[in-house]
């Protein structure tokens, strides 16, 4: 069963880690279904019924994106808000069209890990900041597996620096089984 791979980046023209990592799953057809939700929908209008098809034949989803004001760039809450509706994410009892599927997150980041701590800057980890996308899986009945996450980028912006997030996420997405 291939893995679903959601991107939402709204700038992969001048990405570093997202691209890579989008050139590396690119090698692996076979394992991992790309769609890129920009480059869908230019004009941001979102075809709903397409989504959740398309969500409905995968068992294992990654949302992959940047981490943008301590949360994802637009148009993932967009797509939250329109494709997760009453009647097919939820509210009846053949709705729950994502019940059961693995789900989580990879995530980029500018800042390094160790600012996001209480002592420090950014004061909450990422596992706090990410509990807006945990409970919207629970409440879909989604089994929802945390995230990887890739820091530093700030400092780091090098193709070196993201060429050593590769092993980490490949060995993530085996880790949903
Ligand atoms: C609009 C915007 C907001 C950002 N907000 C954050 C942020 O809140 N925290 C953080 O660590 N990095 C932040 N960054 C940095 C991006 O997360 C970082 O550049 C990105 O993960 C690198 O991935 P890429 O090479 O695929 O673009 C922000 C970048 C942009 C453009």
């Amino acid at each position: 069963m291939k893995t679903l791979i959601i991107v939402i980046h709204p700038d992969l023209t001048h990405s570093v880690i997202n691209k890579r990592w989008i050139e590396e799953l690119e090698k692996q057809p076979e394992k991992y279904t790309i769609h890129k939700l920009y480059d869908a929908y230019p004009d941001e209008k979102i075809d709903v019924r397409a989504e959740q098809q398309r969500i409905e034949q995968y068992d294992k989803i990654i949302f992959q994106f940047p981490l943008y004001w301590f949360s994802s760039p637009p148009l993932l809450k967009k797509w939250f808000d329109e494709v997760l509706i009453r009647g097919w994410a939820y509210g009846s009892k053949s709705g729950y069209k994502m019940a059961g599927k693995r789900i989580a997150l990879v995530l980029s980041a500018g800042i390094a890990e160790d600012e996001f701590m209480p002592t420090k800057k950014y004061k909450y980890t990422l596992e706090e900041l990410t509990r807006p996308f945990e409970l919207t899986f629970d409440y879909v009945k989604a089994d929802y597996r945390s995230f990887y996450a890739y820091y530093g980028m700030e400092h780091n912006a090098t193709k070196e620096w993201a060429e050593q997030s590769i092993p980490g996420y490949l060995s993530f997405i085996e880790t949903l089984g």
